[in-house]
């Protein structure tokens, strides 16, 4: 224990407010120390369920999420085609090996796939036997994928590429770090490559560098054209293509649910680049790819609306669909004219949730998934209940998607909580992004809000502006004290979800964020440890609970849920001290038989700092992370000290034979 909260630990179960000087965050010293007590209900009949899916992700295509993030392709603008259709073309990042006097690079329309026509064209001058002798090492192209790859030695890469020539070919595949150091190479030969075939290779790594590129060479004179160029690692998360160590970030979560692919990004700046989902199913090479004209980046659509469903599964979450409903930011789709929309993502849900046999169920079988997905939530557009189309395309969607499948949960852009909707939806989305205070207070926006009709989606919610730096302790818990709101709401709120979700620490485009990574690295900022203590709560029994306390800057919400892995039972009390005063919380559970919980399996989990501008980093990846003590006081009635600044959760283990009694924990239940 640390000695400044030793004082404190002496005054246990003293009622006095006694007075201590506390070094607070900001370097300022205090006089605090204040007392307030938490009592709740452990019995209480019938039980309140907090939704099975209440805290999920909300994946947008920002920051280069899914392109050179969760999506494991290492090649950045492998089709050639980010430059656009016409040619000649900007083939970035692609570079060129050697100079115009041994190779002349070039773009031309002569791919064999007919949505993405554009190829990369090498004219090889020199010859290793000839007068103008190659460079050692020969010429050719590099791709430094999305800032730099990560090889790691040991590891198997698989390298996919189309390729033609009307001479005979013999060219090297290597991984070159970031020395100059090859990594792995493979070498080919082929004599039969007038028509453009397919070479796949599986590449060994013997060396590890995360700053290294994949290259293509050759001291042969020819001249090749190439297309649609991979490199996948083979250890991606069960081979479906996810980056293992951002696929585990997510899982830790327990998402109930998993919102794609946005976000603005769903609407597009124009709609010509909004996201359409046919053109990114079937296989890689086969698909356009598109400008994220929201986000200003290149996409190949490797993560396409089969992997964003695959993922979702892959997590145990439930896929909430965003559908782009003809509304973009900058143009609409007249109501008139929305029908084949309409269609269009009726073929969607088609595809994600028709037997083997339908039309466009046979299409996901084709990928290799014979089983439906679950899709039950499909949301109408993003933020454009404003826009002049949005209520008649909206209920052409509503009406066709409800004929279609009744039992799909539509969610519409308008905000039930402070009017009554002038069209009918299951769930409502909610967008919020303030300052940290407005947000802690905004743990009672709900308390009012109506019990009848549509449920809350809160799919979007941050603090942001200078104060929360690059996603510090000071927003996540500002958002803690927001999300105990939620859960104390949750007959109104059925989902929450913080965006944005990632960033790729070259290409900020939105902060902050929750997780941050780059080619090899990833980390948790404040906000995403934070929802670590939320993860429970899918399911769970909501308590009743009273807190008096002399501040407002005290929250508090309690849970009783069981842990699937080892079927043990908690009751869980999640508080957040926004305030820079130390806090002797007295807690007193009510309902439960005196010796009911088990002192040794009880945990007390602290997530704070020295100072709330505190922030993680590739360096201090845990600066701010949970830390779980053992609580060995726990029992019916106990004090815990909160330090300032701080979200603890309280984890008291019930015993074995305490018994659950429709999600809740009676009064005697002891057996
Ligand atoms: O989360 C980042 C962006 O913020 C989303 O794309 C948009 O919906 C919101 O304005």
């Amino acid at each position: 224990m640390e000695p400044k909260y030793a004082a404190c630990v002496v005054l246990a179960f003293s009622l006095m407010i006694i007075t201590i000087h506390y070094l607070q965050p900001n370097g300022a010293v205090t006089d605090a120390t204040q007392t307030a007590s938490l009592s709740l209900n452990a019995s209480q009949y019938p039980a309140k369920k907090i939704s099975q899916s209440m805290f999920g992700i909300s994946f947008e295509e920002i920051n280069h999420s899914g392109a050179g993030g969760l999506w494991a392709e290492l090649v950045s603008n492998r089709g050639f085609e980010a430059g656009g259709p016409n040619t000649p073309s900007n083939i970035s990042p692609w570079t060129i090996i050697g100079n115009e006097t041994s190779i002349l690079v070039s773009t031309d329309r002569s791919s064999c796939f007919d949505r993405n026509k554009v190829a990369l064209q090498m004219e090889v001058l020199c010859d290793i036997d000839g007068e103008n002798i190659c460079p050692a090492g020969g010429v050719g192209v590099y791709n430094p994928g999305y800032w730099g790859m990560n090889i790691e030695q040991g590891k198997s890469y698989r390298v996919v590429f189309f390729i033609r020539s009307l001479q005979p070919v013999e060219m090297s595949v290597s991984f070159i770090g970031s020395k100059q150091q090859k990594l792995a190479t493979s070498d080919i030969k082929d004599d039969g490559v007038e028509n453009w075939k397919k070479v796949e290779m599986v590449l060994e790594a013997y060396g590890s560098d995360a700053n290294s590129r994949l290259q293509l060479t050759t001291s042969k004179r020819s001249t090749i054209w190439l297309d649609q160029v991979s490199a996948l690692p083979l250890d991606t998360h069960n081979g479906h293509g996810f980056r293992q160590d951002l696929f585990d970030m997510l899982a830790a979560l327990k998402p109930g649910f998993i919102r794609f692919p946005g976000g603005s990004f769903v609407e597009g700046d124009r709609l010509m680049n909004a996201f359409r989902w046919r053109e990114t199913i079937g296989s890689w090479e086969e698909r356009p790819g598109r400008f994220n004209d929201v986000w200003q980046y290149w996409i190949d659509d490797g993560l396409g609306y089969f992997e964003y469903l695959q993922l979702a599964e892959d997590l145990g979450a439930l896929p909430v669909w965003v559908v782009n409903i003809g509304i973009s930011r900058n143009d609409q789709v007249d109501t008139s004219l929305i029908l084949p929309f309409v269609q269009d993502t009726l073929d969607a849900i088609e595809f994600a949730r028709g037997d083997a046999s339908s039309t466009m169920g046979s299409a996901r079988a084709a990928m290799g998934h014979l089983e439906p997905f679950d899709l039950q939530y499909v949301a109408a557009g993003n933020q454009d209940c404003w826009k002049k189309n949005y209520r008649g395309n909206y209920m052409k969607f509503y009406n066709a998607i409800k004929g279609a499948y009744p039992d799909i949960k539509i969610i519409t852009n308008c905000d039930a909580s402070a009017a009554v909707l002038d069209h009918p939806a299951d769930l409502y989305d909610y967008h919020v992004y303030t300052n940290a205070n407005s947000m802690f207070s905004m743990a009672h926006n709900f308390d009012h809000t109506s019990r009848n009709g549509p449920k809350a989606f809160v799919s979007e919610y941050a603090v942001t502006g200078g104060e929360a730096g690059r996603g510090n302790l000071l927003k996540a818990l500002a958002e803690a004290g927001f999300l105990i709101g939620l859960e104390r709401n949750s007959d109104a709120v059925e989902m929450a979800s913080s965006a944005p979700l990632f960033v790729n620490e070259n290409n900020q485009r939105f902060n902050p964020d929750a997780i941050v990574f780059d080619s090899s690295k990833v980390y948790g900022t404040p906000t995403y440890w934070m929802q670590l203590l939320f993860k429970d709560s899918n399911g769970a029994t909501l308590l009743d609970s009273t807190l008096q306390s002399p501040s407002s800057s005290l929250t508090a919400s309690a849970i009783s849920w069981t842990d699937a892995d080892s079927s043990r039972s908690y009751i869980r009390v999640k508080v957040v001290n926004f305030g820079g005063n130390t806090v002797n919380l007295d807690l007193s559970v009510e309902g439960l038989d005196i010796n009911s919980i088990e002192a040794a399996g009880s945990t007390l989990t602290t997530l704070t700092s020295t100072n709330v501008k505190d922030e993680n980093s590739f360096n201090e990846p845990k600066k701010v992370a949970p830390v779980v003590k053992a609580l060995k006081n726990a029992s019916n009635k106990m004090r815990v000290i909160i330090p300032p600044s701080s979200l603890i959760s309280i984890d008291l283990q019930l015993k074995s034979n305490v018994i659950q009694v429709a999600g809740s924990i009676g009064a005697h239940a002891s057996l």
